[in-house]
């Protein structure tokens, strides 16, 4: 079936093998495939094997907790070099029932390790850029809806005595918090917390961003549904300075998406073109300085939802890969327009004397 396949994509094993491993169980819940599968010990297990299996590219980075204390990770491709690097940073299911959008970021890691010494885009950008790939955010949350509510959004911190749970961590971070399409009431979806960071989710999200700040150039969030590249900002439907650069990449990353297809995708601010909203972690990475900014909204338009079946998660990843390696281009020709600097023996005097000179 698609999901065996994307399993033993994912896993690196065979069908066969998927089906008697005693880690993973193919049952029926999750778009119809697995049952009572500890989903996140996967996610887990296959970050340390991916790490393992590529360990001259790849590192695995502790985040912080979560409320229910498990640990959060991040991966990070860079490409040995001595020169300094910008970093791309990009996270998935920051909301828990958003189940395609982890899955890309896995899609999108195999995709990068794949393919990297035979594709030339992939392997000039990684000359200039490290990868920092987040892929479950919102790790209480994810597992809670695999094991509960499958439409849970929220993280499961406790609030009014443990009465009522979960803050949405799209509305906790610090950029107009709590000022717009956010309640106050912790029954409530959009519950923005008791304060701006007050989630050790999100503090940890913002403490490493905030740290690296200088050095990223683009920030991607992956959501769904609803088929929307959005950029800045949710808070205020004043545009950002560089938005005609912002919407011209979108657009650009939109067409190479449909291309693949045929979906069709639009491109537009989250206060345009859906609802105003605050304390989104889109909006606060623009605020603080990172210049490209955007929040994916992957499949559907609204058929099936959350709830996105199995057979749409390779076509779905497939297209978005498009998308977004369709930023990272652009933002690696932007800001290395030399492309890959190559030592030669002749131009190393040049190289050492040019970036001793920088340094100064
Ligand atoms: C590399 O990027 C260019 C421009 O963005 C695109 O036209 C081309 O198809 C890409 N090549 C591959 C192998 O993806
Ligand atoms: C929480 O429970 C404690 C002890 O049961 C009680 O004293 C307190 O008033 C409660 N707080 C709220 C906000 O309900
Ligand atoms: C939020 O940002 C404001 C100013 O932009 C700053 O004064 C405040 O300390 C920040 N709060 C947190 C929790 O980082
Ligand atoms: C919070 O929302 C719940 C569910 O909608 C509602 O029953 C409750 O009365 C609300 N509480 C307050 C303080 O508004
Ligand atoms: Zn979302």
């Amino acid at each position: 079936s698609s999901c065996t396949f994307f399993l033993s994509y994912l896993l690196g094993m065979t069908a066969a093998e998927l089906r008697c491993g005693k880690s993973v169980l193919i049952g029926k819940r999750l778009w119809g495939c697995f049952e009572d599968l500890i989903v996140w010990l996967h996610i887990y297990q296959w970050m340390t094997e991916i790490q393992n299996s590529n360990s001259e590219l790849v590192t695995q980075h502790y985040l912080g907790n979560t409320v229910e204390n498990r640990p959060m990770y991040y991966l990070q491709i860079s490409q040995p070099s001595d020169k300094t690097k910008k970093i791309i940073w990009m996270d998935c299911g920051i909301h828990a029932r958003e189940w395609i959008a982890p899955a890309f970021c896995q899609w999108f890691v195999k995709e990068i390790l794949q393919n990297y010494k035979s594709d030339p885009n992939i392997s000039r950008f990684l000359q200039n850029l490290d990868l920092y790939i987040l892929p479950v955010l919102n790790v209480d949350g994810y597992i809670y809806s695999w094991e509960t509510d499958r439409l849970w959004r929220k993280n499961r911190s406790p609030h009014m005595n443990g009465t009522c749970y979960g803050t949405d961590l799209n509305r906790n971070f610090n950029s107009s918090w709590g000022s717009v399409g956010v309640s106050y009431n912790c029954s409530s979806i959009t519950f923005c917390g008791t304060g701006p960071e007050s989630e050790p989710e999100t503090k940890a999200v913002a403490q490493l961003i905030e740290r690296k700040k200088s050095d990223i150039l683009c920030y991607l969030t992956i959501h769904s549904y609803g088929q929307y590249i959005l950029i800045p900002y949710g808070s205020t439907t004043e545009p950002p300075s560089n938005s005609e650069e912002l919407m011209y990449v979108g657009e650009k990353a939109a067409a190479a998406l449909t291309e693949k297809y045929g979906t069709s995708y639009e491109v537009g601010s989250t206060s345009l073109l859906l609802y105003s909203n605050s304390g989104s972690s889109r909006d606060w990475a623009h605020m603080i300085g990172i210049p490209f900014t955007y929040t994916f909204e992957l499949r559907d338009t609204g058929t099936h939802g959350f709830v996105l079946p199995a057979d749409q998660i390779q076509p779905t990843c497939e297209e978005t890969m498009l998308a977004v390696t369709t930023i990272i281009d652009y933002v690696d020709h932007k800001y290395f327009p030399g492309g890959a600097v190559m030592l030669s023996s002749s131009s190393l005097g040049l190289s050492l004397c040019l970036s001793t000179l920088l340094e100064n």
